[in-house]
């Protein structure tokens, strides 16, 4: 079991139930190279990941998972493999969109929208709308983020002086495009081996348990995604409390 959920720090504030899952699904174009393919088929592979750890996840109560799939530094990459990205997130947006609804996921993409392709942008409002009545989990894939970035619009975007952590995460959502308040992330999962967030919910991920997987994301699991959760929910979170104020 969580051992606690102190509601005095930030709290997580969504109408989902069940923790938030954030994940940096990082190692497509190392497990690619290392099976002697392109990165953009290692995308591809990481995909179908993305589609299994989805339904996973819905299977086992998450409230809200958050996919980082482009960061807005994943621009500077070679124009092919940005390219083939953005057809990708595309034809998974008109894939996934139907089968989103059938499972109750309301699907919202998270980040700057300026510089997407028009068609993706287009897609995006569909799918948006499509799955908006979702009500057992709720799908965030960031695409073009950047933590650093969204703070920066949030904190311009304030007017007057004096705001609490609640209205600010609400700002946040909103220069973001998320309508709900961006929600206090639990576990951040990252696989593929590196320890570092590159730039992922900084604010969010102010309390959230870490775990790091040496795992490519192509050869990531439903069954390691249990394990995952497992894993959270023994530990003691503590939000800043001693020990035995939160023990009981
Ligand atoms: C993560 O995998 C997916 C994206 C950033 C789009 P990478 O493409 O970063 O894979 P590695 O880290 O090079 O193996
Ligand atoms: C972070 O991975 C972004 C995504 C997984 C989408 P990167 O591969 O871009 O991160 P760095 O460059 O290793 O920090
Ligand atoms: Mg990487």
């Amino acid at each position: 079991m969580q051992k606690s959920r102190h509601s005095g720090a930030q709290s997580a504030i969504s109408s989902f139930s069940g923790p938030h899952v954030a994940v940096i699904m990082d190692g497509n174009g190392r497990w690619a190279t290392a099976h002697g393919l392109t990165r953009s088929a290692g995308h591809e592979a990481g995909l179908r990941t993305a589609r299994e750890i989805v339904e996973a996840s819905v299977r086992e109560g998450v409230g809200t998972l958050t996919l980082y799939a482009f960061s807005s530094d994943n621009w500077k990459r070679p124009t092919p493999e940005v390219t083939a990205l953005m057809r990708l997130f595309r034809r998974a947006l008109l894939g996934e969109a139907k089968r989103c609804l059938e499972n109750g996921v309301r699907l919202t993409i998270l980040g700057r929208r300026d510089r997407l392709p028009s068609s993706l942008r287009h897609t995006i409002e569909q799918v948006e709308a499509l799955t908006a009545s979702g009500a057992r989990m709720h799908l965030r894939v960031a695409v073009d983020y950047s933590a650093r970035d969204a703070v920066l619009r949030a904190a311009a975007a304030l007017r007057g002086d004096g705001v609490t952590r609640e209205q600010f995460s609400e700002l946040l959502a909103r220069v973001d495009h998320d309508r709900l308040p961006a929600c206090e992330v639990d576990l951040l999962i990252r696989t593929g081996g590196e320890q570092r967030l590159s730039d992922f919910l900084l604010w969010e991920c102010a309390y959230a348990e870490l775990l790091f997987v040496e795992k490519m994301w192509p050869e990531f699991t439903a069954d390691d995604l249990g394990e995952a959760l497992a894993d959270f929910r023994g530990r003691n979170r503590r939000f800043g409390l001693a020990p035995e104020q939160v023990a009981s």
